[in-house]
């Protein structure tokens, strides 16, 4: 027992400065795991338990960012709905990761919050709250850790993300071990077009493109887009936006999860990504039955009514957001098409079944401000 232990009598990544589990294909057959040591600790490898209970060993790559080493080991071959232990290296320590069901017959809920690491406090205080609602996993929308300022030096840039991810492993991991994997959404503060080498190095994405679906079996599609951070609204995005809809008309629940918002809370209605969003996106997004969009950006909550072709209208889509994870809440605008506005840090859970998808908005404290519940597409 214990093979790797005897090839490797020291512990060689005891100083794991971060971990952090994230999603670039399918969610239930797959994961991707990455974490940072120091460059004199090298070994790429992690040890996964199978489902006969042995240990195997998986190598990965690492990428060198200054002195640290960004490590990435790449599974494709999980079952769904299926809880997996691992190791790092000869580290002892356990961790544990669930993928995500073949089906709704159980549920699933995550979790959806932007503007994440702009206060320390304000983010490890959500993230207590994230956790006590034990989601199966969160989507990040946005300005996660706040690294591209109008200081744009890339020595705080890196050390910004490192901050940010070392704090996700120490407020994010639960007490057992268990990791709950991110799905990124950019927004303005985490890449530009002329600064992106960074991001893409910490991220594992698989070609230098943000917008993307990530289908869960044959039951939900999360629609991630990039609203102009990296690649435009207009042109190619809005064209691939429109087959992927149409391409999932079939699929019960359809979200939208993008950072700027198309019906800001605190931002003018007129600026130009709003308009850029509601003459590109938004057409489609009602043309193909979009359930609900979440939006951030704005620091604070907000509902939407139901918007159909410009106006207030009960089959219309739900704007919901506004990016409250962790940046210091502001005071919204009393707008026509805002159904709830508060300003307040919020996050929004999704418990999805077969039979319905209820949102519910929750403060700092866990507690709830706003509840939304909508019917699958059949
Ligand atoms: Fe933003």
């Amino acid at each position: 027992m214990w093979r790797y232990i005897l090839l490797l009598p020291f512990s060689i990544f005891a100083n794991l400065s971060a971990l952090y589990l994230s999603w670039y294909g399918d969610p239930t057959t797959t994961m991707t795991i990455q974490w940072h040591t120091p460059a004199t600790e090298y070994g790429d490898s992690i040890w996964i338990e199978t489902l006969d209970q042995n240990w195997e060993e998986i190598e990965g790559e690492h990428a060198v960012l200054d002195s640290t080493l960004i490590h990435k080991v790449h599974l494709d071959f999980l079952d769904p709905g299926t809880e997996y232990r691992f190791r790092i290296g000869s580290d002892p320590k356990i961790y544990r990761f669930k993928t995500a069901p073949a089906s709704l017959d159980e549920g699933l809920r995550f979790i959806i919050g932007g503007d994440v690491y702009a206060n320390t406090k304000l983010f490890r205080r959500m993230s207590q709250t994230v956790l006590e609602n034990d989601p199966h996993f969160v989507v990040l929308g946005g300005d996660i850790a706040y690294a591209i300022t109008i200081y744009p030096f890339r020595t705080t840039a890196i050390r910004k993300w490192l901050s940010f991810l070392r704090d996700w492993k120490d407020y994010m991991i639960a007490s057992d071990g268990t990791i709950i994997p991110f799905l990124i959404v950019p927004g303005n503060h985490d890449i530009t077009p002329d600064n992106y080498d960074l991001f893409f190095t910490l991220f594992a994405f698989p070609e230098k493109q943000l917008y993307r679906t990530i289908d869960f079996g044959s039951y939900l599609t999360l629609f991630l887009l990039d609203t102009g951070h990296f690649q435009p609204i207009e042109g190619r995005q809005t064209l691939w936006l429109e087959k992927a809809l149409s391409a999932r008309s079939e699929t019960p629940y359809r979200f939208a999860i993008y950072h700027e918002a198309a019906y800001p809370s605190y931002y003018p209605y007129h600026g130009l990504i709003p308009k850029k969003i509601r003459a590109n996106w938004v057409p489609l997004f009602e043309k193909y039955r979009l359930h609900a969009a979440f939006e951030n950006h704005n620091h604070a909550f907000k509902r939407t009514h139901p918007m159909k072709a410009g106006q207030i209208d009960p089959t219309g889509i739900v704007y919901l957001g506004d990016g409250g994870w962790g940046a210091p809440p502001r005071s919204t605008n009393n707008l026509w098409y805002l159904a709830n506005r508060q300003k307040k840090n919020s996050i929004l859970l999704v418990s999805l079944t077969s039979e319905q998808a209820d949102i519910q908005a929750l403060d700092l404290l866990n507690q709830p401000l706003d509840q939304v519940t909508l019917s699958p597409y059949n």
